[in-house]
């Protein structure tokens, strides 16, 4: 008689791993079939299926298959995707005021700071950059700002092998401010750092003036400003229908004129317009009635907008002679004359 309760032993154990795989199959029905009981954990575990749903999607385009993105998860439930749009660049052009503005309008949702994937981070991989980038929901784009991308040679190539229909905006202005604006604020890092003027110009002919003539085209700051070097990099990878050229002079003169523009090109409901807009005058730039985050007029962060210091305008002379070949190049290529001086 001793095997009776080793009998029941296994077949108590075999009841509880049937009902166990009867409570797991019904939770699981449950948690995808009834939208009205989510709770925290169910929205957990709905937004990995998601994330999955969302990869083979994507891999399935890949192949050429269309299985549609149009389900229940994604449409109803915030999901983080990768970005359907970029902006790549360009450094000290008005990148930032560019995202904050666009984050005003309620289909658009950006990573808050600089990610760096296709620049530092790449070797982590598509499932840490989605990682980084706020939850959507269907209908609205995910956004995020990195300027180096647009100087990255590799960057062209991996941002096409996430997704070849991305959209891409670069902000460009005067390349002489921007290398200006460059160096006000790395001086105000260190406030040891030589004058302007001696570090674009190179010191071996002293022209007119005293000042260098020749202009180093291997300092940063001024590198930085030849828009058409990366500019056919890019090209070489995307039509130039996917990439928006916004000019930074215009984003500070009538920010809602190019807004209009922004919003066109990603394909977004005019919402954005001069009634977010007044110009303060202390700050001699455009900032925001409201946005997001606050309800009361603010303009971007003190590390916008700074005052430049004084350079000589012989120095800004030659910079502009410097530069104007590869502005008419940079025209040509783009198709838009930007009207630097
Ligand atoms: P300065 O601070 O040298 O004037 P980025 O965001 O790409 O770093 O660019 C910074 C530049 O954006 C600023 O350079 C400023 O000229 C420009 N900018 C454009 N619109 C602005 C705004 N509404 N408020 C402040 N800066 C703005």
């Amino acid at each position: 008689m001793k095997w009776i309760p080793a009998v029941s032993k296994r077949t108590m154990f075999i009841y509880f791993i049937l009902l166990f795989l009867l409570y797991l199959f019904y939770a699981l029905n449950t948690y995808l079939v009834d939208e009205r009981k989510l709770t925290q954990k169910y929205l957990f575990f709905k937004r990995h299926i998601s994330n999955y749903t969302s990869v083979s999607v994507r891999f399935a385009s890949f192949l050429g298959i269309n299985i549609g993105e149009d389900n229940n998860y994604q449409s109803q439930y915030p999901v983080k995707r990768l970005p359907d749009a970029l902006i790549i660049g360009v450094k000290k052009c008005g990148t930032r005021a560019l995202l904050e503005f666009l984050r005003l309008h309620p289909d658009v949702r950006a990573a808050g700071s600089e990610v760096h994937f296709f620049d530092k981070y790449y070797q982590k991989g598509f499932e840490w950059y989605r990682d980084k980038m706020p939850t959507t929901i269907k209908g609205q784009i995910t956004m995020e700002k990195t300027p180096s991308y647009w100087v990255t040679r590799s960057a062209p190539k991996r941002v096409y092998a996430m997704n070849p229909s991305v959209k891409l905006l670069a902000v460009v202005r005067d390349p002489v401010t921007r290398a200006i604006s460059d160096y006000t604020q790395s001086a105000s890092k260190r406030p040891s750092l030589p004058r302007f003027e001696d570090l674009a110009l190179v010191n071996s002919t002293v022209g007119w003036g005293g000042i260098p003539s020749v202009v180093d085209a291997t300092w940063p700051p001024v590198r930085l400003g030849v828009y058409a070097r990366p500019l056919r990099r890019w090209l070489r990878r995307f039509p130039r229908t996917r990439l928006l050229l916004i000019s930074g002079e215009r984003l500070v003169a009538d920010p809602a004129a190019e807004m209009a523009r922004v919003q066109e090109f990603l394909g977004l409901k005019r919402v954005i317009t001069d009634k977010h807009f007044y110009f303060n005058s202390t700050k001699g730039f455009p900032c925001l009635l409201k946005s997001e985050s606050r309800s009361i007029p603010h303009c971007l962060g003190k590390t916008k907008g700074r005052s430049h210091p004084h350079i000589d305008p012989t120095a800004i002379e030659r910079l502009r002679d410097f530069y104007r070949p590869f502005n008419e190049r940079f025209y040509q290529m783009s198709g838009i004359n930007f009207g630097w001086p």
